[in-house]
């Protein structure tokens, strides 16, 4: 599998399957080879209570599957005191199976309404990453994919890899995405900003002894895990 087209026929073919059986194959292996396992929302509006101060704060959600994280925000930002039109320019999610764009979308409609299209963007977030007027946000929240470099599809991995080695990381057929997503998330930080992933523990450990965890002592003044 080397094409997120050849991901997309997968999943247009799970969602016509008529054995049950075999749909719940299909959408096993789907899931895995995109990362696309959901942040429990109590958790998302945990962690964003805990990044999120400021009614002015700008938020970057990398990879916002349906959108968990990105309600969560808009949530804490009403309650700080936003204004839809406030929370729209401020709150950015970018995801690239158009299916859980259109989902993110409506499950912060009926905040923000027709505003909602415009916060979320549907594609690949290293491509995203690249754009030269690329903003600073204050906050990064999230629950990135993991996916092993040898299922990571083109051209988004070679994308990936390039951001760490401008970075200044040499990554290998080792590198999970998982981490080139938690360097470029980092890299999008403005001075003095909090950013709050979901991560497993011991892979995050094994990778803090390479040059990630440098990079990340680095640019961070605190890490929590
Ligand atoms: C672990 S899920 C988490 C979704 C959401 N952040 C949450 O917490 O519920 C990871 C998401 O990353 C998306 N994804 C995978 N590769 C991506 C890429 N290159 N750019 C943007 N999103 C990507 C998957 O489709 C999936 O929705």
């Amino acid at each position: 599998m080397t094409d997120i087209s050849e991901i997309h026929a997968l999943v247009a073919k799970s969602s016509t399957e008529t054995n049950a059986g075999s749909r719940r194959f299909l959408d096993l292996d789907f899931d895995k080879l995109r990362g696309g396992y959901y942040t429990d929302f109590n958790l998302s509006e945990w962690m964003t209570k805990w990044a999120v101060r400021k009614k002015n704060d700008v938020v970057l959600e990398p990879s916002c599957g349906d959108g968990s994280f990105l309600e969560a925000v808009a949530n804490r930002l009403v309650d700080l005191g936003a204004s839809p039109a406030e929370i729209a320019k401020s709150l950015v999610g970018v995801e690239i199976i158009p299916n859980e764009v259109i989902s993110a979308r409506n499950r912060i409609r009926g905040r923000l309404g027709s505003r909602a299209d415009t916060v979320v963007n549907e594609g690949d977030f290293f491509d995203w990453w690249q754009q030269p007027k690329r903003k600073l946000f204050d906050v990064v929240v999230g629950n990135p994919p993991f996916i092993r470099y040898q299922t990571f599809p083109e051209p988004h991995r070679s994308r990936a890899m390039a951001i760490m080695t401008q970075l200044g990381m040499k990554p290998n057929r080792l590198t999970n995405i998982w981490v080139p997503f938690v360097v470029a998330a980092t890299a999008s930080l403005k001075p003095g900003g909090r950013m709050a992933l979901v991560c497993l523990l011991n892979f995050f450990k094994s990778h803090m002894r390479h040059n990630f965890g440098r990079f990340l002592l680095t640019v961070l003044t605190e890490l929590t895990l």
